[in-house]
């Protein structure tokens, strides 16, 4: 058996990027519950300024939208990870076991942090700690495989380092997981500023297409995407070309293409954004219209949500529980 579990953070709407460069392949890995975990890791959105309704309607929000977007309760366990105690109890054994020095050297860290400070809301200790809980998602379940995508390749190698500690000084407790990357990786890039990630938070908001858009905004985005200066025609070229490649990077992404071909193809950016606006439109519809449909009925949602609570609990308390006992507290 090769257990994934994989996170998606509740810190903005999902956008575009979520879906081709995650959700959807996570959907693709046709499992037993057992094998694949998913979780809305709702803990993590507390590591920045929040509003708490926000983050409310956005865990509801992208639990709903999984689901819309083909996670079946009988293929995998999707749960929210402030519903399974766990994670918080093994944090705390795992920060006794990460040092000082280790979390402070994370990118991620030092970028966000930056951010905090400079707009004066001081940078919370959960931002300094926060790989140390995503170390204790991971590690909870036994996880072998952790698809995420290139920006945490930082954060799943603190929890390698982690278990490889804490099974040399106390005795094995933990599988060793390692990161995946996705075959075809879909990296999903703003369209407005093509050179950085399609990010639910902190990206341009016109160059975002967010999963729940309706077709007109995603067509009006897609049309006004930038297509670098000069005027170099429809050519496959992410370093010199970033805007136009990032369009047929998309276009491939839906259409089970290759870029450098769909290139060909085209002698003009009008035809080309009005290809992609359209494959957009056609692969978000079946989400969106699913999304409408479970979002009429949260109680069923929040069923779906409490059993995967429910078997995620199982599956960690035995592994928690003994890291407990290795390193050296008592049995209850
Ligand atoms: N840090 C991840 C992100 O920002 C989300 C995450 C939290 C995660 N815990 C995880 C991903 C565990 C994989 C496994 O995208």
């Amino acid at each position: 058996m090769t257990r994934i579990f994989s996170g998606i953070k509740p810190t903005g709407h999902l956008t575009l990027g979520n879906y081709l460069g995650a959700v959807r392949h996570w959907v693709a890995t046709d499992q037993r519950p057992d094998e694949a975990l998913f979780c809305v890791v709702d803990l993590h959105a507390l590591t920045i300024e929040h509003d708490p309704a926000r983050v409310r309607r956005l865990s509801r929000q992208a639990a709903t939208l999984l689901l819309a977007a083909g996670l079946s309760p009988e293929k995998c366990t999707l749960f929210v990870q402030s519903h399974v105690d766990e994670h918080t109890r093994l944090a705390y054994l795992l920060e006794c076991t990460a040092t000082d020095g280790e979390l402070r050297r994370m990118i991620q860290y030092k970028e966000k942090a930056a951010q905090a400070q400079a707009s004066g809301d001081g940078v919370r200790l959960s931002l300094l700690t926060y790989p140390v809980l995503m170390a204790a998602d991971i590690l909870a379940y036994e996880t072998k495989e952790v698809p995420v995508g290139d920006d945490q390749r930082q954060h799943v190698e603190l929890a390698r380092d982690l278990a490889v500690r804490f099974n040399q000084r106390y005795g094995h407790t933990f599988t060793v997981p390692k990161a995946t990357y996705p075959a075809v990786a879909a990296r999903v890039m703003d369209l407005q500023e093509p050179t950085s990630k399609m990010g639910k938070s902190g990206g341009t908001g016109p160059g975002v297409v967010f999963m729940l858009d309706e077709p007109e905004v995603v067509r009006k985005k897609v049309m006004r995407a930038v297509t670098d200066s000069g005027d170099g025609g429809v050519v496959y070229d992410p370093v010199e070309r970033p805007g136009v490649s990032n369009l047929l990077d998309l276009l491939a992404a839906c259409t089970d293409g290759d870029p450098a071909l769909l290139a060909e193809g085209y002698s003009g950016y009008g035809a080309l954004k009005r290809d992609v606006a359209d494959a957009l439109v056609e692969v978000l519809r079946p989400v969106r219209e699913r999304h409408a449909e479970l979002a009429a009925d949260p109680a069923a949602v929040e069923k779906v949500l409490r059993e995967g609570a429910g078997r995620a609990r199982a599956l960690a308390r035995p592994v928690v529980d003994r890291a407990y006992r290795t390193i050296g507290l008592l049995e209850p």
